[in-house]
Formats: C-alpha cells, sequence, structure tokens
C-alpha cells in the first residue's frame, strides 16, 4: 500500500538527483565560487523547476541576480529568443554572471542587468522593466517581497507566473516563535499571495520553499 502523506527524505531527493541529467559546467562554477564565499542561491533543485518553468516564457524578469545561478537556470530552459531583465545593485556580483552566462553559450543580449535597487528602478520607471512579462522571479530583500509584487502587478502578461524564493524560510516561517521581520514579511506575502483571487498559488517545499503564483 502506497504510504500517505509521505515526507521525502535525502534519499528520496539523493534518487530523484540520479534520476536528472547533468547541470552545465557553468551552473556548477557558480556553485563551486558560491559555496565559500556564502553567497546565497537557490538550490539545484529549485534551479530545475525555474528552467522547467521557464520554458516557452519569452521574457523573464528577476528581482535579485547575484552570480546569475537563477538566472542561468531560466535562460537554459528559456526558448532561444527569450529576454531576461534581472535586477541587482551588486555589480561585483553581476559581471561575474555575465562571464558564467557567456560560458553557457548565452548571448549577452539575452539578458540585461538592471544595477539598482529594484524598488527604485521599478518607482523611476526603467524603460527595460516595462514588460510586460511572462514570469517574474522574486529572490531579493525579504522585507520587500510584497513591493516587489506590488511593483510588478502592472508588468506582468496575462497568464504570468510569479516565483518566488525563500518562502519557507529554513523552516521560520511555519514556527510561530520566530518574529523578525524578514520572517514576518514573508508570512505576509505568502499569506496575501494565497488569498488573492487575481493569482492561482501555492507553495512548493522545493529548497526553501517556492512560492508559485499564476495570474488567472
Ligand atoms: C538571494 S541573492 C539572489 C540569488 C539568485 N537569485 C540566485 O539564486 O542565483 C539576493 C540578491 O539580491 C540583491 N539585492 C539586495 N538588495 C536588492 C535590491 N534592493 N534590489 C534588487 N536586488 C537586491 C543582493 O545583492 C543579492 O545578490
Amino acid at each position: 500500500m502506497k504510504p500517505r502523506g509521505y515526507v521525502p527524505d535525502q534519499v528520496d531527493l539523493d534518487y530523484i538527483e540520479s534520476l536528472s541529467p547533468p547541470a552545465a559546467a557553468a551552473l556548477l562554477a557558480i556553485e563551486a565560487a558560491a559555496e565559500p564565499l556564502d553567497v546565497p542561491i537557490v538550490d539545484r533543485a529549485s534551479g530545475r523547476v525555474l528552467s522547467i518553468l521557464a520554458s516557452g516564457r519569452r521574457r523573464i524578469v528577476e528581482v535579485g541576480t547575484a552570480y546569475g545561478y537563477s538566472t542561468l537556470w531560466m535562460a537554459l530552459g528559456q526558448p532561444p529568443e527569450g529576454r531576461i531583465t534581472t535586477i541587482d545593485p551588486d555589480t561585483a556580483r553581476t559581471d561575474l554572471a555575465r562571464g558564467w552566462w557567456r560560458q553557457a553559450g548565452i548571448a549577452d543580449e539575452r539578458i540585461t542587468v538592471v544595477s539598482r535597487p529594484a524598488l527604485s528602478a521599478f518607482a523611476d520607471r526603467e524603460p527595460v522593466l516595462d514588460g510586460p512579462f511572462d514570469l517574474a522571479f522574486i529572490d531579493a530583500l525579504k522585507f520587500e517581497y510584497a513591493d516587489y509584487l506590488t511593483a510588478l502587478r502592472p508588468r506582468l502578461a496575462p497568464g504570468a507566473l510569479v516565483v518566488a524564493d525563500n518562502v519557507l524560510w529554513g523552516g521560520a516561517a511555519a514556527r510561530p516563535g520566530s518574529r523578525d521581520r524578514d520572517t514576518q514579511a514573508l508570512r505576509d506575502f505568502s499569506a496575501a499571495a494565497l488569498a488573492d483571487p487575481a493569482f492561482s498559488a501555492t507553495i512548493l517545499p522545493v529548497g526553501d520553499g517556492l512560492l508559485l503564483a499564476a495570474l488567472r
């Protein structure tokens, strides 16, 4: 009999890993560079999900680039004519990201970096952020997630998908004892997104929690 409510463990995750095609060399290079410096990037399972979600979505916007790991997963999943606009004020990180995107064979014109804090870039109506976007990936300041979504809303195409990382926040979001600003902001963001009638939304327990919201 099949177990009900089964919670996957490391053996299951290793099994999934063993079935997955090897990650591109540039992705492995980013993982190796990020780890010793504690540069926060999505985990590989989340990267695979992002890559699949990006397939068929030509116009993507990302808030929070870092070393461009999630950007590259999405670029590899997009059709070749796909375009990504990714926002991060940290040019030391995004300059390195460009090298790894090139290593993976992604043409420079496919990825535009906006080197500013996202909310001010949205407020100033940077033309590259006009949209409309088919997918938006949110992965920057946790206490600003709700404001990113507010700014993104008018820039989404019909049927667009919004994805946000870290909504489980290492288990803190689900545990009432955690009351810090980021945890509370993530709880409020998830509750609002899942209750919003404009979206059909859920949280995948992948990595640190991936919220998916499809514009109805
Ligand atoms: C979690 S990392 C992004 C990781 C990336 N999405 C990945 O998985 O490869 C968050 C990034 O957000 C950037 N960031 C910080 N403040 C920001 C802001 N106001 N607007 C946009 N990005 C910001 C940081 O510089 C950092 O590189």
